[in-house]
């Protein structure tokens, strides 16, 4: 099966949804991945037959043996994306190809079969049409869709599986972080690596997620809110956050220095920046960063802005950066105005309140 007509899926509406004041109290404060819609994709994949069984059904628990192979060897990918609700009423979605893309290169290195972009992007829009009435209305909200895939063949032995399950849920969401654009903290992880040449790092598969959960707690140990991961060879030069890449911004010759694809997560967001922030005049370099740099820079003022980006978290601003010796801030510690600038730009293009030049945005319906 291949195409991207939703009726291709069977539809299984759910008996009993959420009334509408139930769903009202959730899209009122949404929170991040907390609620989930009525309804749910899924299609399965077996070896020598192909995708097949999609279908569009009740939110609900999955029944899996206990030997289920993702339980035991984490074969699992994923992809975070959103659904807008934007000013001419219609639902849109940012750059969804990509996301398609994203979970075939995801797929390849995980040994899974890849999911053709056509049936992806036709699952999106199948639960969409279900659910359309999940897609929040106010600033900065939207429908987070989380599509992943795992191993579901029931089997010990250590070998890529021979059936796999691909679902999407969705998600109604507010402001990733509680303090919403405001400045996040970040702990430089000098113990813990995200990613190694070689290794996982580029791949949105859910072991990579698990490892950073670690660090991640060591970071609220030390009253910062994220952990940014520095490389696993020289423990120096910055590779991102957990869920967020990373950009620096300097003003005085007019530069954004991000740091190369490779161990890293490459970012939609990441890279519709390079775009935006070459409109608004910037030269982007893609170069190693090192963190003596990042806080050389940030104490003589001429590193101006710093700045994490992702689905999830949109464009958040730099503030404190800590490890166990030091602390500082680029800039002010406040969002500054190149941050503000591309992050409006793009949450305008995102919700259809500005054109969108670049052929980035999608309606749905
Ligand atoms: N880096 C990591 C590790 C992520 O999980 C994400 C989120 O998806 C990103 C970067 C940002 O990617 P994108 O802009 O495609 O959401
Ligand atoms: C996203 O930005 O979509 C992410 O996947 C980051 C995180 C929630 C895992």
């Amino acid at each position: 099966m291949t195409g991207s007509d939703p009726s291709q899926f069977e539809v299984r509406p759910h008996p009993n949804p959420r009334s509408e004041a139930e769903r009202g109290a959730i899209l009122a404060n949404p929170g991040f991945g907390r609620d989930f819609t009525d309804h749910m994709v899924t299609i399965r994949y077996t070896e020598g037959k192909g995708w097949h069984s999609a279908e569009v059904g009740p939110f609900g628990p999955l029944s899996l043996s206990p030997a289920t192979a993702v339980l035991h060897y984490a074969q699992e990918i994923f992809e975070g994306m959103k659904a807008y609700h934007r000013a001419d009423g219609r639902i849109g979605l940012f750059r969804a190809e990509e996301n398609a893309a994203r979970f075939q290169r995801s797929a390849e290195r995980m040994a899974m079969p890849q999911l053709p972009t056509e049936l992806f992007l036709g699952s999106l829009r199948a639960l969409i049409d279900i659910d359309r009435a999940w897609v929040p209305e106010g600033e900065d909200t939207s429908l987070y869709l989380r599509p992943f895939m795992f191993a579901s063949e029931e089997f010990l032995g250590v070998r890529p599986a021979m059936e796999f399950t691909y679902c999407v849920i969705a998600s109604p969401a507010g402001a990733y972080f509680k303090s919403g654009p405001k400045p996040v903290s970040l702990w430089v992880s000098h113990e813990y690596t995200r990613a190694a040449p070689g290794g996982t790092g580029a791949a949105k598969c859910g072991g990579n997620y698990a490892t950073s959960l670690r660090p991640q707690a060591e970071a609220l140990e030390h009253g910062c809110e994220q952990v940014v991961f520095l490389d696993a060879v020289h423990r120096r030069y910055v590779d991102e956050l957990g869920g967020m890449n990373m950009f620096f911004v300097y003003e005085k010759d007019k530069t954004v220095v991000t740091p190369p694809l490779g161990t890293i997560l490459a970012g939609i967001t990441r890279d519709a920046i390079f775009t935006l922030a070459r409109d608004a005049g910037y030269e982007v370099v893609e170069r190693l960063y090192d963190i003596d740099e990042w806080r050389a820079d940030a104490e003589s003022g001429d590193l101006t802005e710093a700045f994490a980006c992702g689905t999830a978290a949109v464009i958040t601003p730099v503030g404190v950066v800590r490890d166990k010796d030091h602390e500082f801030s680029a800039g002010t510690g406040e969002a500054g105005p190149l941050t503000k600038r591309i992050r409006q730009n793009l949450l305008d293009i995102q919700h259809g309140k500005v054109a969108d030049p670049y052929g980035w945005t999608s309606v749905v319906d």
